[in-house]
């Protein structure tokens, strides 16, 4: 096994402040992005895009790792220089999304599985050829008042923990995520009870296949009532509720933990990771940083709008977004801090 490759990997990724950029979105997922923005859904724009993304200057001072789709990885600028080389240049890590997204589980209606075994050991090898050294795979849980079942929960967690072991015997960094989704009327309590649910699961399967946790990347979703529910819950009781519930059910072996934003608004998911630091301060066996997509990402693409001239102020929202999420990753972050383009 590599096991250098794995240790400097993850030096690398809990670098500093800096977190994670997933920019892995699958074709159809970044379509329905650009859908919304009103932006052409071709491939050339999806490059144009991507290119804006690893060619924003000091991207690199905030974020240590990005994560690619297979589209993008082997996409270059217009230059003529490979995304994963852009990369590199900016002193980020490339990763990989390897999971082929989800499709209904049979037998329990309302519920998905993760596709992607098949095949992996290769693909894993020739990702590793190109560069990349750390990957994603998402499996996804739905709440309801009958949801999620058992089966859902152990088929995909064992799903995760086979995927795990493929890419640490590839010398690749796995980042499993386990993304209870925000959509229904549930409140706080049910994401907990969930979300703990679901680790625990986690945890058990990735110890039966023997994946080492010291080069796991744990990416949860954060304690939120459902989208839908009426009573929000203050900024404080989400950040006590996501860390005591990672207290609970992740192992002080994880080297680190990095969220998904999950429909949070940009500012939501900034301001609850600042908050877990501020009250959490000394008290985290874990890094605790962010891998965020749309927290990251949304505010930048409503500006570039796909037109050349507005690809400079996206690049600049975007790496102020970005340094914000470093500021709460030290507790630092202030809301004042989102009109201060130079912060
Ligand atoms: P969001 O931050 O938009 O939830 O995306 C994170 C991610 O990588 C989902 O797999």
């Amino acid at each position: 096994m590599k096991t250098k490759e794995l240790t400097n990997t993850i030096k690398a990724l809990f670098a500093g402040d800096k977190g994670l950029l997933a920019m892995d979105e699958s074709i159809p997922t970044c379509n329905k992005r650009f859908e919304e923005a009103g932006i052409p859904q071709t491939i050339e724009y999806r490059r144009a895009y991507r290119e804006l993304i690893v060619t924003a200057p000091n991207l690199g001072k905030h974020i240590s790792g990005a994560i690619l789709f297979d589209e993008t990885i082997h996409q270059s600028t217009k230059d003529g220089i490979l995304f994963i080389d852009m990369l590199k240049k900016q002193g980020i890590v490339p990763g990989i999304k390897v999971d082929e997204g989800t499709t209904d589980l049979a037998g329990f209606p309302g519920e998905k599985i993760t596709m992607g075994l098949d095949g992996l050991k290769e693909r894993l090898a020739n990702y590793y050829n190109m560069g990349a050294r750390f990957a994603k795979w998402r499996a996804v849980i739905n709440i309801s008042p009958v949801l999620p079942s058992r089966g859902c929960i152990e088929a995909n967690m064992h799903a995760l923990a086979r995927y795990a072991a493929l890419c640490q015997e590839a010398g690749i960094v796995p980042i499993v995520e386990p993304e209870v989704l925000m959509d229904g009327p549930h409140d706080l309590k049910k994401c907990f009870d969930v979300t703990i649910r679901v680790q625990h699961v986690l945890f058990d399967q990735l110890f039966a296949q023997n994946v080492n946790l010291k080069w796991v990347i744990l990416k949860p979703n954060m304690v939120l009532p459902g989208l839908s529910n009426p009573k929000p819950a203050s900024v404080d009781k989400v950040a006590e509720a996501t860390v005591t519930c990672l207290l609970q059910s992740v192992p002080a072996a994880v080297p680190g933990v990095a969220f998904l934003s999950g429909g949070q608004s940009a500012e939501a998911a900034t301001a609850h990771l600042n908050a877990m630091h501020v009250k959490f301060k000394g008290k985290l066996p874990w890094a605790l940083t962010f891998s965020f997509a749309r927290a990251i990402q949304q505010p930048a693409l409503e500006i570039w709008k796909g037109k050349d001239e507005n690809v400079a102020e996206a690049q600049k929202i975007l790496v102020h977004r970005a340094s914000l999420d470093n500021a709460a990753r030290r507790g630092e972050y202030n809301p004042e801090m989102e009109h201060d383009l130079n912060a």
